[in-house]
């Protein structure tokens, strides 16, 4: 519910978006989720998929933070932060995605040069309202429904648009928490 509600609010304020996304366009930021009980651990790639946690957790060799940059038509262009990681990913400048609407699996994740997109997969129209990651819709909307899914100890999956399996709504935002809390655990 308060994903959707995001949305709507977004929905009002489009201009101030279009003029955030131009500064955004050179640089490199990681993404970091907050909800409730979940104080801004960073997104991470694992197998193709998108995930928040400790990328040492997980159970892939292949799991690292993910450095984004922005490419063409707002596409968000991930490579992975090796800075003190304990596994060696060997993915790199993947295409983030969240599923269309009434996809059968609505993880976000990644494509790369092997599985190029369809219209199952959305790739286009990410952008910042602030510093929250949102999703520009075709008709303009602004949307935030990512959900998270515990998976392990302290390991989410990202979804979008997606509660049934007790996803938690949570805000991704290119600020990492200020006062580190969930690190001294
Ligand atoms: C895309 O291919 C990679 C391997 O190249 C795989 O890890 C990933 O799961 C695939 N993604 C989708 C959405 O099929
Ligand atoms: C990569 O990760 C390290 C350790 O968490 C962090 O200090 C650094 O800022 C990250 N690099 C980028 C480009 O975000
Ligand atoms: C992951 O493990 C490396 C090596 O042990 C360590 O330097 C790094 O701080 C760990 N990262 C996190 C987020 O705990
Ligand atoms: C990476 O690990 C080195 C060696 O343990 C440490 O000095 C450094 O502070 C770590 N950097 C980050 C960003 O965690
Ligand atoms: C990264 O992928 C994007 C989109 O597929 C492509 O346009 C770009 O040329 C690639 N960059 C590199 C360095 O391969
Ligand atoms: C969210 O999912 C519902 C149910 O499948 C669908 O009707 C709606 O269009 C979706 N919204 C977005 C923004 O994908
Ligand atoms: C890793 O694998 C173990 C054993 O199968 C499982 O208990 C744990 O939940 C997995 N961790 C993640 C993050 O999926």
């Amino acid at each position: 519910m308060s994903a959707l509600k995001l949305a709507l609010l977004a929905t009002a304020l489009p201009f101030l978006v279009l003029g955030a996304q131009k500064r955004a366009t050179s640089e490199t930021f990681q993404l970091y989720a907050y909800g409730e009980g979940i104080g801004g651990p960073t997104l991470f790639y694992a197998d193709g998929y998108a995930y928040v946690g400790d990328p040492n957790l997980s159970n892939s060799t292949d799991a690292a933070a993910v450095i984004f940059s922005t490419g063409t038509d707002r596409t968000w262009l991930g490579s992975p932060n090796t800075t003190n990681t304990t596994h060696t990913p060997s993915w790199s400048n993947v295409t983030m995605f969240v599923p269309a609407a009434g996809s059968s699996d609505m993880r976000v994740g990644f494509l790369d040069s092997g599985n190029s997109s369809d219209s199952t997969h959305i790739t286009t129209g990410f952008s910042f309202y602030g510093n929250t990651a949102i999703l520009i819709g075709t008709d303009g909307s602004l949307e935030t429904m990512w959900t998270a899914l515990e998976t392990g100890a302290g390991v989410y999956a990202l979804y979008w648009n997606e509660t049934a399996s007790g996803q938690v709504p949570v805000t991704l935002r290119r600020v990492a928490p200020s006062s580190p809390a969930s690190r001294r655990r």
